[in-house]
């Protein structure tokens, strides 16, 4: 997995292109568990230094889809992926590709804050240690993400104490430090704010818009204001039941800028899907 070294000109600071100049794509994205078609033909585009939000109805295939673009759904034994997930054009999914080295490109940080049992020191630091990155001193790369997750100042003091006692938004953000540390390109967050008070959950958001100058950013969300507060672009999915075995398969209805999809979307399912009169 190697990262082209072409830059995109877009800044977040200029106006937002009419089209994503994607880092990431998903071409026909169709995923099973089992016989179970829980996706159905998604195709996406991720723009550079952009926040793309997932948002939908529960079951309609959001964290599905996002575990695809990392290949965290690998982990799934009954899960299988058709279609092709693009990063810098090269297929995820080639059999010549490392899923470690994906997910080193293409960082997660979870719905509820997982640190491991270490200090928060090692937390940070565990990514390079496992995945051999070179780092001049590791103390100023730790020292660097901590800042970068807008954590340093609260924790600068106890580097050595578990991450565990942290309070809960503090570990969230120990987990998106967790996650720059290997410097990824691209951070997937799966409803990264959802069991965090009102005012984590504006830290968080802070830090996304931060974040956003240096990495690109997917995540999903149940939270409507969330999304459009902070992102670019939103893809609105629903869960259609198959006419015979009544089972709800997910796909895509709508993909814009997050002002479309809040202010004038074109099709109905969204309509009424942001206006709360579904789901
Ligand atoms: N590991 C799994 N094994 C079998 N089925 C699964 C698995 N994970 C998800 N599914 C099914 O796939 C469909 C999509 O699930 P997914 O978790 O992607 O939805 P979601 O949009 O993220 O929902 P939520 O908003 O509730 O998190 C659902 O019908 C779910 O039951
Ligand atoms: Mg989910």
């Amino acid at each position: 997995m190697t990262e082209p070294s072409v830059t995109h000109p877009y800044t977040p600071q200029q106006e937002l292109p009419d089209h994503p100049v994607p880092v990431m794509q998903t071409r026909s994205l169709n995923v099973f568990y089992g016989g179970f078609h829980a996706v159905h033909d998604v195709d996406l585009a991720f723009g550079r230094h952009e926040i793309t939000a997932l948002i939908g109805p529960s079951g309609c295939g959001k964290s599905t889809v996002l575990r695809c673009l990392n290949r965290m759904n690998d982990l799934v034994p009954s899960a299988r992926v058709e279609g092709e997930v693009l990063y810098h054009d090269q297929d995820v999914y080639a059999p010549s590709v490392d899923p470690i080295e994906v997910r080193r490109h293409i960082g997660m940080v979870f719905q509820k804050a997982n640190p491991f049992p270490k200090s928060i020191y090692d937390n940070v630091a565990y990514g390079p240690r496992v995945t051999g990155m070179k780092v001049d001193s590791m103390d100023d790369h730790v020292e660097k993400c901590l800042r970068g997750a807008a954590l340093w100042d609260e924790v600068k003091d106890k580097l050595k104490e578990s991450g565990y006692s942290l309070s809960g938004g503090q570990q969230q953000r120990l987990c998106i430090a967790r996650a720059i540390a290997t410097e990824p390109d691209v951070i997937l967050m799966d409803e990264p704010c959802s069991a965090l008070d009102p005012i984590a959950t504006a830290a968080i958001e802070d830090l996304m818009l931060q974040l956003r100058e240096q990495y690109t950013i997917i995540i999903v969300t149940h939270n409507m204001q969330q999304a459009a507060r902070v992102s670019d672009r939103t893809a609105f999915f629903t869960a259609r039941p198959d006419e015979t075995t009544g089972n709800r398969t997910g796909l895509l209805v709508e993909f814009d800028k997050t002002s479309t999809i809040f202010e004038n979307p074109s099709d109905q399912r969204t309509e009424d899907y942001i206006s709360g009169r579904f789901g």
